[in-house]
């Protein structure tokens, strides 16, 4: 039996160092057989998990011998925290490693939106050169609404005011005098203020009970009809059907979405508008985030089987 098993697809230079030091099972779609995962993880120290392994009370029962969990990534919806620390086991992530590419792909959605980028390809591809068609509109001068003002919120605005746009934020967490908002020269404003002010408004949410649903019908209504909704972080924090009748009756002009209540998704109406841009998760799949990512797993995991602190506890044992 394995020390280390990797329950999902995390490979890598990282992983092969750790090979070297302990004994590492890899095994990518093991996340998809609960009984076969919870049989051969009852004797590992250590699992490797991404986002599709449900880390719940059931399997923390069958590992006998577990001392650490290493999330490769930062959201933590597939892994029941408490129970965790109820039997003593150590949650790791990677909170910063992939903040950068989502915040990348949150500023490409903004561009794409804004002209009409994947419509205006499929258009032209099909033998058209249809060019007022495609009138567009500048970021410039436009007021960004950032929802949520972690890391990866804070990076999107700074890459947002690149392009010249204002930056408003929402975030309960947060106090005026934050070094995030300071450094952005950001205004700090309630919900309702964000939606009625932005001509975009990106979401930057992990997914709690308090944030399920956050953004439904009230929320759009309040947006601008010219204004565009973008999510990359977690699709339980918007009410799918309230976003389609907003897109359908025109409330809002468009959305992006990288992020679904539920993945992969069931198709709706949302799949055939031509103002939604939809892609499947892809947030943090960036060569360079998935490195940072599994070089910093396999750093805290092998730190916690040697029995120093983890860098990036998510809770205490
Ligand atoms: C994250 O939470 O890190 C990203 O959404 C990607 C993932 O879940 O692996």
């Amino acid at each position: 039996m394995p020390d280390i098993l990797i329950t999902e697809n995390i490979r890598g230079a990282a992983v092969d160092a750790l090979a070297k030091q302990f004994d590492v099972s890899i095994q990518p779609d093991l996340w998809r057989d609960a009984a076969e995962l919870a049989k051969q993880a009852s004797e590992a120290r250590a699992l490797i998990i991404r986002n599709q392994t449900q880390m719940n009370a059931e399997l923390l029962a069958a590992c006998k011998k577990l001392i650490v969990v290493g999330r490769a990534g930062v959201g933590l919806d597939n892994v029941d925290v408490a129970a965790a620390t109820k039997a003593g086991v150590l949650i790791t992530s990677t909170p910063d490693q992939n903040a950068i590419s989502v915040a990348e792909l949150a500023l490409g959605m903004m561009l794409s939106l804004a002209r009409f980028l994947p419509a205006g390809d499929a258009d032209t591809k099909a033998g058209n050169w249809n060019r007022m068609r495609f009138l567009g509109t500048e970021l410039y001068g436009k007021t960004l609404g950032i929802v949520g003002a972690g890391k990866i919120g804070f990076l999107t605005a700074r890459r947002a005011q690149a392009f010249g746009m204002k930056v408003l934020a929402y975030d309960p967490f947060i106090s005026r005098d934050n070094i995030h908002l300071f450094e952005l020269n950001a205004e700090l404003v309630s919900l309702e203020e964000l939606l009625s002010r932005s001509d975009v408004v990106s979401c930057h949410l992990p997914s709690t009970p308090q944030t399920a649903k956050l953004l439904n019908a009230d929320c759009f209504a309040r947006m601008k009809p010219n204004a565009t909704f973008i999510n990359t972080s977690r699709g339980e924090v918007v009410d799918e059907d309230a976003l389609l009748h907003a897109l359908q009756s025109k409330t809002i002009a468009g959305a992006a979405l990288d992020v679904r209540a539920v993945e992969p998704p069931v198709t709706s109406e949302l799949e055939k508008l031509p103002n939604v841009l939809l892609m499947p998760h892809v947030g943090a799949l960036t060569r360079e985030a998935q490195d940072r990512v599994t070089v910093a797993v396999c750093e805290d995991v092998a730190r916690v089987l040697e029995g120093k602190p983890a860098l990036n506890a998510v809770n205490r044992v």
